[in-house]
């Protein structure tokens, strides 16, 4: 008899550099672990030896926008083939700290791309490859800037000045309406506890729809 292991659930945060997004990864790993979940968490760019690598000469070598934007994907590409999907293949719900709305985002918006080149290596180098659920943790650029502004050593995107970050802003709202069935838009101007809170009734859903979900392919 095969035994058939469900498939777990992808879920990436989003946001503005400086919109929070970093505090509330670790948080949600820990309540989907308390929730008896296998958890996998990992991040973009990144997320294997050489996706670590990419990163380090992504944040930190100036280069042209397309050779960016191809190492974005290069990264990815590693990434969703050796980690994401084989962990989601194994059951494990997996949380991922940006994705591919990132490159809409920043290289399409932000650096401005557009965003049909975007969608045209999206689909060549991983197609049909989405999360099931994405957060965007929301703040108006000013309370970002700010919030940046006492952070540590800024990398190559976060000195990027205001034009680029609204830019970035609007290329994530566009993604928001263009798929609002995906999309959980936080409001992250609010204190933690009330975010967390709200959140924890987003993940109940999540797990109660994902259960339904396994329920409903069981042959
Ligand atoms: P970030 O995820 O914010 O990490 P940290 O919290 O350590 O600063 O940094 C990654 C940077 O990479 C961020 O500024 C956005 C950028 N980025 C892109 O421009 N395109 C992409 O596709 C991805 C995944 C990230």
């Amino acid at each position: 008899m095969t035994t058939h292991t469900p498939r777990g659930c992808f879920i990436s945060l989003e946001g503005l550099d400086g919109a929070g997004k970093s505090t509330h990864v670790p948080w949600l790993v820990d309540q989907l672990k308390a929730r008896g979940l296998p958890v996998l968490c990992t991040r973009e760019p990144g997320g294997t030896p050489l996706g670590e690598q990419l990163r380090q000469i992504l944040l930190e070598t100036s280069m042209h926008l397309k050779t960016e934007t191809l190492l974005m994907f290069a990264a990815r590409c590693e990434h969703v083939n050796s980690v994401i999907l084989p962990a989601l293949e194994a059951g494990q719900w997996v949380v991922c700290d940006r994705f591919t709305d990132a490159s809409y985002a920043y290289q399409g918006g932000g650096r401005q791309l557009g965003k049909s080149a975007v969608h045209v290596l999206e689909q060549w180098a991983i197609p049909g490859i989405q999360p099931d659920r994405t957060w965007l943790f929301d703040v108006p650029l000013e309370v970002a800037r700010e919030r940046l502004a006492r952070s540590r050593q800024l990398d190559r995107f976060e000195q990027e000045g205001e034009a680029f970050f609204e830019r970035t802003r609007q290329a994530y709202h566009q993604r928001v309406q263009q798929q609002p069935h995906r999309f959980h838009l936080v409001d992250s101007t609010l204190p933690i506890e009330v975010v967390r809170s709200r959140l924890a009734a987003e993940i109940d859903a999540l797990v109660s729809r994902h259960d339904r979900d396994i329920e409903g392919d069981t042959p």
